[in-house]
């Protein structure tokens, strides 16, 4: 399908679910975001004030839940590569009554799709009490941790209304990454002066439609390996790792599948043991310096009777991995990524016959703590 986003968006068109819909829309809304962002020639439109505030941190602490916080598992990777500032990605349900000790300097960034998140907020109450800055990225203007920090970035990726999040988690990636490139370009960084922002993300655009036009491989994929089992294990490392904690999650809140994502390093030390024969194991190979380390730990649970699954970046396919992605940028990797396990979820939920739009036992918007 190709969509065209309008002032119908908040319908479902043709499409059978919500979900499938927004999966689709994510090549549109990175267009759409450099539309927003990014000016024909590269320069990043994101407020002077803002970048001066994240400057004078010392260390970012990115609060969140969900999805989102996955979001910003890759977040970090970003701001730590492109403008060599440290960051801690913190739940907001822990963060906030387990608070631990701050840098001197800190500054508070709340990923939240909604806006309305009660454990994101119960946080922004307190380091405002605290007097720190803040930024929330969102969505939703006007919502209430918009409105009670400092500055607000907007996702601009159009309602979503499938509880399963998706569009959102692509969207709060490509922001990290504008505020990344803006800050380490005020903060004089090569890396971030040489990010060709424009170039990259449209890379990441066509390469999730790529994926997208070829959804019939996944649904197969899904059915053979799928169909029945009552658990799944992703695995990755460095952003692969953070990739498969959202990919777990995707598949379980949909399909109820108990799914996991692990460190692929960290299967010997205890993990291992949840391996039987037939147990799916699927594993992401983009991140070029432990590709082989990961291809080894696929081995050991072949060994042991899990049937296995690869996602991997084109350049380094071998014949027998399952889904090959085009090549992008090695710090955006999980926006293609991503695809697949999105529409895995998918087809596991509607192959189920489960209601994909609606999960048991889940909101959209959480607003109790
Ligand atoms: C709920 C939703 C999740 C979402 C999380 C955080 O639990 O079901 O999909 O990731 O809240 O939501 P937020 O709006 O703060 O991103």
């Amino acid at each position: 399908y190709h969509v065209e986003m309008d002032a119908s968006e908040t319908g479902k068109g043709a499409y059978p679910h919500y979900m499938l819909k927004e999966v689709d829309e994510q090549p549109a809304v990175m267009r759409r975001l450099l539309n927003e962002y990014v000016t024909a020639d590269g320069q990043i439109k994101i407020n002077a004030d803002l970048l001066t505030a994240l400057e004078a941190a010392d260390r970012l602490y990115i609060v969140a839940a969900g999805t989102s916080y996955h979001a910003g598992l890759i977040g970090k990777t970003l701001f730590e590569k492109l403008a060599k500032k440290p960051v801690e990605v913190h739940v907001a349900s822990e963060f906030g009554y387990h608070m631990p000790l701050l840098s001197a300097k800190p500054f508070f960034i709340f990923l939240t799709q909604s806006g309305e998140t009660a454990d994101s907020r119960q946080v922004l109450v307190q380091t405002n009490q605290m007097g720190y800055p803040s930024l929330t990225i969102t969505n939703s203007q006007g919502s209430t941790l918009s409105r009670e920090a400092d500055h607000t970035l907007l996702l601009h990726a159009g309602p979503e209304i499938a509880v399963a999040s998706t569009k959102a988690y692509t969207a709060q990636i490509a922001v990290e990454l504008f505020l990344a490139v803006a800050l380490g370009r005020h903060q004089e960084q090569a890396v971030a002066l040489e990010f060709d922002v424009n170039h990259e993300l449209t890379l990441v655009a066509t390469g999730m439609e790529a994926v997208l036009s070829d959804k019939d491989q996944i649904e197969a994929l899904v059915k053979h390996y799928l169909a029945t089992t009552r658990n799944a294990f992703y695995i990755g490392r460095g952003t692969d790792y953070a990739l498969s904690l959202e990919a777990a999650l995707k598949l379980k809140e949909i399909s109820y599948i108990q799914a996991e994502g692990f460190a692929a390093g960290e299967l010997k030390h205890g993990t291992i043991a949840l391996i039987e024969d037939g147990t799916p194991v699927l594993a992401f190979l983009m991140d070029q310096s432990t590709i082989d380390h990961t291809r080894g730990n696929l081995q050991e649970v072949t060994a042991r009777g899990a049937q296995t699954f690869t996602i991997v970046s084109d350049a380094f396919a071998q014949p027998t991995d399952q889904i090959v992605l085009p090549q992008v940028n090695p710090l955006l990797t999980a926006l293609v990524g991503v695809v697949p396990a999105q529409l895995i979820a998918y087809y596991a939920s509607l192959q189920r016959g489960l209601d994909v739009d609606q999960p048991r036992n889940l909101a959209k918007s959480v607003t109790v703590e």
